[in-house]
């Protein structure tokens, strides 16, 4: 088989691949990530990269048949997206415990690794099991993501036993990697890391643990198993001390995950008196309801929109992304990611500027983009119509030309939706309002970034007062770092996985006229 010499650009990586793979895979093998929305099937367009003559290539569709120079812009990287590696310190006293079963056996310091396996990031830190302090902190694309940005891809990616050990492999390496990241940081050895504990989505922990993932991929959708696992670290293929012990945390249940059952333990969810809500917003939002006395989950598909996809000039929070919209002083006002003019639109920017177009009066509480007429001459300038549909420009730098279509608010609609009617099948099966709810816990990613205003003007959240939203930043890693330290957290973790009721929104005889309903804005 011929083989052709790629180099990529700007990075200067030249790697010698097989005639006939794609680009996709050639910058993979090179350690360089793409973005791959659509899971590689020539639909988005997010992995466009150039070639020598100035082309451009979708580099998922283009397959190389001779010596290539290909140069990626920084748009087309997933690596430049913001990762979020600081979670909230959780502030109950810990028990530490796990530190006793090695401290016969070897000398201080003895160490641990609270890992969080997101579908997009993976993020690690290195704990003193004795003292509880974090040594480093390493975070990473997960390297999955070459076969989809979301779980559904990988799963349907999985559905061979081959396919199911090549994703099990790519997080094993991502992880082992981490491990060097954090070794090198903190001057360790990693025969010095003793114990990991690992949580993730439902999909993320059955790719990491090799389990199965079909029965993830269709109705009920139920986990091959929600159980805790304690492996060693051989059997996993951890690079830390063979003698040591790699804990996964329980899930809760179809696609709420063992992240949630950490979060949940990280923000005290069941000794609440106030009934509290816990949302981690992604392509698949989890959100936990309840107090002290009765919790309740649920999982809602959101979709990507909320992650740039499907959103005609949208992309992930990568350099010359707008993350904001402000309408003030009778102008209109764009915050970019990084150093950047601007040339897409990220979640917090979309969730902003369609928040000011219903200020504006632009769009409807439909959806609908409103009869031009009524608005002032300023605004009316913004208005276009592109590929017949009407259409907002919020920058044009001559270059680049970013705006929202009524299609992009539609997909906007289904996303909020999707949460919001999942929240509110929530709240009528514990029998609480809007008014009731004393405390939203904001976590992840893309929670820490959006704007709670906006947030709560299109309704993707219950009508609450602003400062009643916090966030939270990673709380499933703050979760893991209770599980590294302490028996005591993992006990907890487990009743409260199992003290969480699991409602199926689809089996909710009102679903479709509450997520009708939540369409509005
Ligand atoms: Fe290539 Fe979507 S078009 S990944």
């Amino acid at each position: 088989m011929a083989h052709f010499n790629v180099t990529f650009k700007p990075d200067n990586i030249t790697l010698t691949i097989h005639a006939g793979s794609s680009i996709l895979e050639a910058a993979a093998q090179a350690g360089i990530i793409l973005n791959t929305v659509c899971g590689g099937k020539g639909l988005c367009g997010k992995c466009k990269v150039k070639l020598e003559d100035g082309s451009q290539v979708l580099s998922c569709q283009y397959k190389i048949s001779s010596d290539l120079v290909v140069t990626i812009p920084p748009a087309a990287r997933f690596y430049e997206q913001k990762i979020l590696t600081a979670g909230i310190e959780a502030k109950q006293k810990t028990e530490l415990d796990i530190y006793k079963k090695y401290s016969k056996k070897t000398a201080d310091p003895i160490l641990g690794l609270a890992i969080d396996i997101g579908t997009t990031t993976v993020v690690a830190k290195l704990l003193d099991l004795k003292t509880g302090s974090c040594l480093a902190t390493a975070a990473d694309t997960n390297p999955q993501s070459i076969h989809g940005d979301d779980v559904i891809s990988r799963i349907q990616y999985a559905a061979s036993s081959d396919k199911l050990a090549e994703l099990n492999s790519l997080i094993v390496g991502c992880i082992n990697e981490l491990i060097e990241k954090l070794s090198g940081q903190a001057k360790i050895g990693p025969e010095q890391i003793f114990e990991a504990a690992v949580v993730g989505n439902s999909s993320m922990n059955h790719l990491f643990l090799k389990y199965p993932v079909s029965s993830l991929g269709k109705i009920p959708f139920k986990p091959y198993s929600t159980e805790a696992k304690d492996l060693p670290p051989e059997k996993l293929q951890i690079n830390i001390n063979p003698a040591g012990n790699i804990h996964t945390a329980e899930l809760i249940a179809g696609f709420v995950g063992a992240d949630t059952t950490a979060a949940a333990l990280a923000v005290d969810i069941e000794n609440q008196n106030e009934i509290t809500m816990l949302v981690d917003i992604g392509t698949n939002g989890e959100i936990v309801l309840g107090n002290k006395d009765k919790l309740l989950a649920a999982s809602c598909a959101a979709g990507p929109a909320f992650e740039g996809a499907r959103i005609t000039c949208g992309s992930r929070a990568v350099a010359g992304a707008i993350e904001a919209v402000v309408f003030a002083d009778d102008a209109l006002d764009i915050d970019v990611i990084g150093d950047w003019p601007a040339r897409s639109i990220c979640g917090s920017g979309l969730l902003d500027a369609a928040a000011v177009m219903l200020r504006l009066g632009v769009i409807q509480a439909n959806g609908r983009f409103a009869n031009p007429g009524k608005l002032t001459e300023k605004i009316r300038k913004r208005l276009l119509v592109i590929d017949s549909q009407p259409a907002f420009i919020l920058a044009d730098t001559g270059e680049a030309r970013v705006y929202i279509t009524q299609s992009d608010i539609r997909q906007l609609q289904l996303a909020k939706a999707a949460i919001r009617a999942g929240a509110k099948i929530l709240q009528k099966n514990l029998g609480v309002d809007d008014g009731d709810i004393e405390q939203i816990f904001l976590a992840g990613a893309f929670g820490n970034y959006l704007r709670r205003e906006s947030a709560l003007k299109i309704g993707l959240l219950p009508d609450v007062q602003p400062e009643k939203i916090r966030f939270i930043g990673n709380a499933a890693l703050s979760g893991a770092q209770l599980i590294l330290l302490g028996s005591y957290w993992r006990n907890r973790a487990k009743s409260l996985a199992k003290k969480i009721e699991y409602i199926e929104l689809a089996n909710d005889k009102d679903f479709q006229a509450i997520f009708v309903e939540a369409m509005r804005f």
